[in-house]
């Protein structure tokens, strides 16, 4: 079966980093995406950067997950086939700190949707999980079957989500439900015009290298040098955000053509250490990069990656592109957007933007 080109899409928390790229993929695609978002942990310019990129006018709904009422009517107006769920907050330490916060809005704004999604036609969901629900692997690469033991607040709400998808997928089998485990995400889109927009110094390792390549940080500090890994330093499944992205293309077409559900791994399969990616992004800019050893973070593991044969079986997706592609986007992205989507133009709320960012939103007006 082939989709038709105008199939609807909402994207909850579109407007995030992984979700502004899956935007542009889906449009790429053929797809009609729409994002929905709180605007809490992102910057309405990047709709602007948008529709820069795909040259098409970007349907967007300003409002909060939280608000079952106002999703399901964005649903009905637009006649969503499918839901990928980006929207939710994903600082492991901050969720340590503030764990209501992260129960209310992953696991609360999950409830949400779904309760929508039910009072629409709409029985699709891709959810955006992730490799932390592993925990400590006893082994790598790790394969879907491994165990699940979280370890944080974060990673627990990622677990309980997908214990509720799978609830509703057993209760009634019109549910279609894809669970995405992503590793670990980074770059850019090759144009520059949209990439990750963290707030604050960065935590992820990614980030804090372009920003020490730039001129904003003095050094990078690498946690640990002392791990039972090739360097002694820490080793990852760095993926492009636009093969990710990707991947959430695939997943929906999976769910709407072949009408089964899955839970895959999103990685390269491959494990690249943190002196690697060093080397590879002072490659990629030609910028040196100082650092410092320090000592472990706490909560950090000696090393994952993933096992991607299935998501290969199921989706057709792998990886294509390379660490440098990784280094060169993020750099472009960085250097030709220092302060990120701040310093460029913001654009006014569009009708169907109405309220503010966390404020319960008015019922869906329409773009
Ligand atoms: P992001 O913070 O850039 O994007 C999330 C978006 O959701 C933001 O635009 C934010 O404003 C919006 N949002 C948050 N709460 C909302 C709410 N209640 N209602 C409406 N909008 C809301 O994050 P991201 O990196 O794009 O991550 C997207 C998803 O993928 C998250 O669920 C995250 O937990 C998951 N994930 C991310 C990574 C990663 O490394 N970035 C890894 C694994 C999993
Ligand atoms: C972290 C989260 C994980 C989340 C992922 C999103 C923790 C414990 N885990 O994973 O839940 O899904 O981000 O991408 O926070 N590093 C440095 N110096 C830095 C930053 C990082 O040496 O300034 C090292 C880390 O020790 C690690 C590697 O770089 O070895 C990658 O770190 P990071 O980008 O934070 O990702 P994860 O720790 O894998």
């Amino acid at each position: 079966m082939t989709l038709e080109k105008t199939t609807t899409i909402l994207l909850t928390g579109g407007a995030g980093y992984i979700g502004s790229h899956t935007f542009a993929a889906l449009i790429d695609a053929g797809y009609q995406p729409v994002i929905l978002d709180n605007f809490s942990n992102s910057h309405p310019a990047v709709l602007d950067r948008l529709q820069q990129l795909t040259g098409q006018r970007v349907v967007r709904e300003r409002g909060d997950v939280l608000h079952a009422g106002f999703v399901a009517e964005v649903l009905r107006h637009y006649a969503c086939e499918a839901v990928i769920h980006f929207a939710g907050v994903k600082a492991v330490g901050e969720s340590v700190q503030q764990p209501l916060k992260y129960y209310s809005n992953n696991v609360g704004g999950l409830v949400s949707l779904l309760q929508a999604m039910e009072t629409s036609a709409c029985r699709s969901v891709v959810f955006s999980s992730s490799a932390t629900v592993y925990g400590d692997p006893a082994s790598v690469p790790i394969h879907e079957q491994f165990p699940c033991a979280p370890e944080s607040p974060y990673a627990q709400t990622k677990l309980m989500c997908e214990d509720i998808l799978a609830s509703l997928g057993a209760a009634d089998p019109a549910w279609r439900v894809g669970v995405l485990r992503y590793f670990n995400p980074v770059g850019a889109h090759p144009s520059g015009l949209i990439g990750e927009n963290p707030r604050g110094t960065p935590n992820n390792l990614m980030p804090y290298v372009t920003q020490v390549a730039v001129g904003k940080r003095a050094r990078l500090q690498v946690f640990g040098d002392d791990y039972l890994t090739p360097d002694g330093t820490g080793v990852r499944d760095y993926l492009h955000v636009m093969d990710l992205a990707e991947g959430h293309v695939a997943a929906v077409q999976a769910l709407l053509t072949r009408h089964q559900s899955f839970t895959v791994n999103l990685g390269t399969g491959k494990g690249v250490s943190v002196l690697e990616v060093l080397s590879a992004f002072e490659r990629a800019s030609g910028r040196r990069v100082p650092f410092e050893f320090a000592p472990r973070r706490a909560g950090d593991v000696a090393q994952y990656y993933a096992d991607v044969s299935l998501a290969e079986a199921v989706l057709g997706w792998r990886a294509t592109r390379t660490l440098d592609d990784m280094c060169r986007d993020s750099w472009r992205w960085q250097q030709t957007n220092p302060e990120g989507y701040e310093a460029g133009p913001d654009i006014p709320p569009r009708p169907g933007l109405r309220s503010r960012p966390n404020e319960p939103a008015q019922p869906a007006a329409v773009a």
